[in-house]
């Protein structure tokens, strides 16, 4: 493994953020050689801000425009703009509320990656895990995947599984499927910056 030249990040959230601390802890304390080189959110106040500024980490709110659920024209071009600036090698989705289509996925082609609270293709879409637990499947997880123009439908790059207990509430549910994305995701980037996946169509190979 080449320690010298670490895979830098782009880390794209919208909410707590805790997705994007297990990363940074995990490039900070050299398990996996990767580094933050910049964390963007579309929400001013967004706590995942505050939590990579503790961790000295660059962070931005960058104004999504006039769409709820996407990012408009100009905004689109100002996250481009900034994630070339900060050189960022893989741009890393950790709840990050919007969807990415055109110009941006052109401009980071099979190098943009997302977390999603279920075991695709199971259960796309919003709270995943409420989902899971409504129609009484007994295994469901979580999923890091390579971003396309659909919805949750991308390669899958790792899964891991959660149980479904009798007495699961769909926020104690979700609570353990952050657990299990919290390890899952950093092992999945690391991975990735040592090389060791590769995707060819839909299927990824790991060495
Ligand atoms: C995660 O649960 C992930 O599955 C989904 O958004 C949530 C983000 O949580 N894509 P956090 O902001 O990383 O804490």
């Amino acid at each position: 493994m080449n320690r010298e030249k670490k895979l830098r990040l782009g880390v794209l959230g919208s909410g707590k953020g805790s997705n994007m601390v297990a990363i940074a802890e995990a490039c900070n304390s050299g398990a996996i050689p990767a580094e933050i080189a910049l964390v963007i959110s579309d929400v001013a106040d967004a706590l995942i801000l505050q939590h990579a500024r503790d961790r000295n980490a660059h962070a931005e709110f960058i104004a999504p425009g006039k769409f709820r659920t996407k990012l408009d024209e100009d905004a689109e071009r100002v996250f481009i703009q900034r994630l070339t600036e900060a050189r960022v090698d893989l741009v890393v989705l950790a709840g990050f509320m919007r969807i990415l289509k055109g110009d941006f996925l052109r401009a980071f082609s099979q190098r943009v990656v997302n977390i999603h609270p279920s075991l695709l293709p199971a259960f796309p879409g919003l709270e995943a895990w409420k989902q899971a637990l409504d129609y009484g499947v007994k295994v469901t997880g979580c999923t890091v995947h390579l971003v396309d123009q659909g919805i949750d439908s991308g390669p899958i790059l790792a899964q891991e599984t959660v149980p479904v207990l009798a007495d699961d509430t769909p926020e104690s549910l979700h609570a353990r499927i952050q657990q299990a994305e919290r390890r899952l995701y950093p092992s999945v980037v690391g991975a990735w910056a040592e090389g060791r996946i590769t995707v060819s169509g839909r299927r990824a190979v790991w060495k």
